[in-house]
């Protein structure tokens, strides 16, 4: 198991080159820091700002390596603590800001807003922390900002250190803008929020209570474990209203100005004077909560808030040792969570994205779904339906409990047609139709989070759960109920060819081939659809493949042959459309237009062929015994495959065309009209590796890579150590720049192509009820050309029981097995393939620990290899 290294306070500077600002000079912004499973930013001005997040429950905040972002309660739009400018120039200032002012006059430690040149500048980015190290001119200034699990407080932990001779004089204020918690109101209602602001302070600590007197019982809380000076609340007088924030008033005359709020725009402030001796420090935290009173008394006195909690949690950090446990807390937590899966391979960034990166954004995914990101707004979208249920897929092995909570939380958002509310908002969770619907793919991922889930953890009583359809009230069906209603809505909804309907547009929410938009003031999203259109999918279609041969697996599972031997029907007659209808000659449709044109076609002039069609009608098993599917693959890798990655469809669309819609309304190159859309080039992965192909795998999979492109960091822009949505495609003014970092769909089908496709660890299901589970699925030919030394290293397998294997954790229903070559083994498996063919495995293994290793694990020795079907074929995912 792989471990980070201990983390402590200082010393960050140990082995890290002094940075210089001199503009254009390096291309070089920051590497990894594997051991502490960290990316370490050198120079402050990155091509774009570089985010991390804090909080992994429901207490969030947005950091980049500037300190920029803000901060929220489990939804970014009903919830926000602070406030924050998109589309601003200079980006990424305003809702914190950290100033100093000392005998150099006034600077950031984090850089902006002042950015001042620093003398030494880095950044850190850790799992759930980020610490921002500045110094100039004798003083340096280390801030950790994390959120501690389970709690609802943002801490900034400060380290003020003179490194100069002479005794000095050194001041800080740390600052906060508040947003008035409904982000929207926010930002466009200034005739009531301009009069509405509120705050108390009391104890040096400010209460920011917009509301509270009438609708709302929380409030949000800015303190400091050190007695502050002076303090601030209107943002008129810390910052002014002609000065800028990079020359605010209160810091640049080094004294607050004990304003009260009243209206306008409530802010957060506090003057700390220190004076430190030559090589002294002083270590104090900055708190930023969110607290809700629930059934307290709302009020001391008239006006006066029941201010008990928050004054409860400023004493709770401030006791000696306390921010530091709670720091402590967050790593193990981070070590747990990553300690669940953990693979060792010849690649170095295939295991540093696998075992950190790329589990770290699935958390953000799970989380955040497209909501709030520097490019996601938090008032936009919501948690999405089918992004949801693909972002489960890369989380539920972290704490599948949540996991288990979403499936049930997304499934009361579907229509008892089948249909489903495109997206919920977290804190309500109910639909929000505000941003369209009518996507025929939505449904259909629901069976693939679920089924995904059964097979992580055994818990069958999930599909047992009664969940009611949000049309109607009150009414209570299973889960599995759900699962039959979506598939029943795609084989009722189809059209001339006998393919799914597309509705409003499928999985490429800008294929709206029934909106025919000419109107400049509409969204394409929410344009509305023209009645009765029999436009059709391919992609539904082949997804539908996919979902119904899940299903179908999941029925043999549970002993429902009949119901098995149904959907299989449905199975081979969807087949049988997609291998005809479906077909161009050398590659899969993509769809055809209400006017039953095809779309994505060689007969077409623009957009011939598209990627999403390819790679779920062969994931489906179309073109499986004929080669076709295999040809749509070599069809890929001809016409859309680049080394920046698979553009999704070629030609681009160099016009308008009001029957196709917005995937025709970017320029060339961007977003659905033929830009690298991240997320369904991982689809593309996966079935490389059901061919068989892991040597193609492993090169797409790096093509998108970001921790295999540190060289390009001007050209790319975007974070190196998570994935992108999109990347510029070749047909683009800038190929290879990257756009809307994070909050993807790649990140969790990413994990899946490394874990199961690539590396070849593939839940399935527990064989029996109850018990454990375990099946190795191992590479095939590292398998026939390497039996023996596997056979001499023995595979360690073992239960996920944390109390006995120290990680891992033992879970509810069903208790999920794991293999792994003990570390040595692990090594030596690793030292197997230094051109690695990898691809999924083979073979169950023969007395697998399933139910063996629920009393103690055990070294698995020869005559456990016996079974192996050294050349056999890959059991995923296999005719039916
Ligand atoms: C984007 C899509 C996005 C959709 C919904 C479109 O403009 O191109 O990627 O999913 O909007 O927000
Ligand atoms: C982004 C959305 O979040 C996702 O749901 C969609 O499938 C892609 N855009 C493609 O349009």
């Amino acid at each position: 198991m792989c471990q980070a290294g201990a983390i402590g306070w200082s010393g960050h500077f140990a082995n890290n080159a002094q940075w210089r600002m001199i503009p254009g000079m390096s291309t070089s912004y920051g590497h990894f820091d594997d051991a502490r499973r960290e990316y370490v930013i050198t120079r402050p001005d990155t091509p774009m700002p570089w985010l991390n997040y804090l909080g992994s429950d429901e207490y969030f905040g947005l950091c980049t390596n500037t300190g920029g972002g803000y901060t929220f309660w489990r939804d970014a739009k009903l919830r926000r603590i602070t406030r924050y400018r998109y589309n601003n120039s200079p980006l990424d200032t305003g809702a914190r800001a950290l100033y100093i002012k000392d005998d150099s006059g006034l600077w950031a430690p984090m850089w902006k807003p002042v950015r001042a040149k620093l003398d030494r500048y880095e950044c850190r980015h850790g799992m759930g922390y980020s610490t921002i190290t500045g110094a100039k001119g004798g003083t340096e200034v280390e801030t950790t900002l994390f959120i501690p699990p389970g709690e609802n407080v943002e801490i900034w932990r400060l380290t003020v250190r003179n490194t100069a001779k002479t005794r000095r004089r050194i001041q800080v204020f740390p600052y906060v803008e508040f947003c008035l918690f409904e982000a929207l109101n926010d930002m466009t209602n200034y005739q009531r929020t301009y009069s509405i602001g509120e705050v108390e302070v009391e104890d040096g600590a400010v209460y920011h209570k917009t509301e509270y007197r009438e609708r709302r019982s929380h409030y949000a809380l800015f303190a400091s474990t050190r007695k502050p000076q002076g303090f601030d609340t209107s943002r008129d007088a810390f910052v002014g209203v002609h000065e800028g924030m990079h020359d605010a008033k209160a810091p640049s005359a080094g004294a607050c100005t004990g304003s009260v709020a009243h209206g306008w725009n409530p802010v957060g402030a506090f003057q700390h004077d220190l004076e430190l001796a030559p090589g002294a420090e002083e270590t104090f935290s900055i708190l930023l909560a969110y607290i809700d009173n629930g059934d307290l008394p709302k009020f001391d006195a008239p006006f006066v808030m029941n201010k008990v909690k928050g004054r409860a949690l400023i004493a709770k950090y401030s006791r000696k040792g306390a921010v530091d446990a709670a720091f402590a807390k967050l790593h193990a937590h981070w070590g747990g969570l990553l300690g669940t899966f953990q693979a060792d391979s010849p690649d170095s960034e295939v295991n540093r994205m696998a075992n950190v990166w790329n589990q770290y954004q699935c958390m953000a995914t799970f989380n955040l779904s497209r909501s709030a990101s520097l490019y996601e707004t938090g008032i936009g979208r919501g948690m999405g339906y089918r992004d949801s249920n693909q972002d489960l897929l890369g989380f539920m092995h972290m704490i599948p409990e949540r996991a288990r909570q979403r499936i049930l939380d997304i499934a009361a958002t579907q229509l008892s047609d089948g249909t489903c509310y495109h997206q919920y908002q977290p804190l309500t969770k109910k639909g929000n139709a505000e941003i369209g619907g009518d996507f025929y793919d939505d449904h259909l991922w629901l069976i693939l989070s679920t089924c995904a889930y059964i097979k992580e953890t055994g818990d069958r009583g999930i599909l047992d759960e009664q969940i009611g359809y949000a049309d109607k009230a009150g009414s209570k069906h299973t889960l599995l109920h759900h699962l039959e209603t979506s598939i029943a809505y795609t084989l009722k909804q189809r059209g001339p060819h006998g393919l799914p309907l597309i509705g409003h547009a499928d999985w490429n929410d800008c294929l709206n081939l029934n909106c025919f938009s000419t109107e400049p003031n509409q969204s394409f999203q929410t344009a509305g659809d023209v009645k009765g259109s029999k436009a059709e999918s391919v992609m539904i279609a082949g997804l539908f493949l996919y979902a119904t041969r899940e299903l179908a697996g999941l029925y043999d599972w549970m002993g429902k042959k009949a119901a098995a031997k149904r959907l299989r029907g449905n199975w081979a007659d969807m087949k049988k459309v997609v291998e005809t209808a479906g077909w161009d000659g050398e590659w899969f449709v993509r769809a055809y237009d209400a006017a039953g044109k095809p779309v994505g076609s060689k007969v077409c002039k623009e957009g011939k062929i598209f990627i999403e069609s390819q790679a779920w009608c062969v994931l489906g098993g179309a073109g499986a015994e004929d080669g076709r599917a295999r040809q749509a693959l070599e069809s890929v890798h001809k016409h859309l495959y680049t080394s920046d990655g698979i553009v999704l469809q070629t030609p681009p669309y160099a016009t308008y065309h009001k029957e196709l819609g917005e995937v025709s309304s970017y320029p060339p190159g961007y977003k659905e009209n033929a830009g690298i859309f991240s997320h369904n080039n991982t689809w593309i992965h996966l079935a490389w590796c059901e061919q068989g192909e892991g040597d193609r795998a492993l090169e797409y999979y790096r093509s998108i890579c970001p921790a295999a492109h540190q060289d390009r960091h001007d050209t790319y822009r975007a974070e190196p150590y998570v994935y992108a949505q999109m990347i510029a495609g070749r047909d683009s003014a800038n190929p290879g720049e990257a756009k809307n970092s994070w909050l993807t769909g790649t990140a969790a089908w990413t994990f899946v192509v490394v874990s199961q496709g690539i590396l070849g660890i593939r839940p399935d299901y527990p064989q029996g009820l109850e018990g454990l589970h375990g099946q190795a699925h191992l590479p095939r030919r590292d398998l026939r050309d390497h039996g023996e030394e596997y056979r001499r290293l023995g595979l360690r397998h073992h239960a996920r029981d944390g109390r006995r294997q120290g990680h891992g954790r033992r879970r509810g229903a069903g208790v999920q097995g794991r293999h792994e070559a003990p570390r040595r083994g692990r090594a030596a498996l690793a030292g197997l393939r230094p051109s690695p063919r990898l691809i999924m495995g083979v073979a169950p293994l023969a007395g697998c620990c399933c139910r063996g290793c629920a009393t103690a694990p055990r070294v698995l020795t020869g005559s456990d290899f016996a079974d192996f079907d050294l050349a056999g074929q890959s059991r995923y995912p296999q005719g039916l």
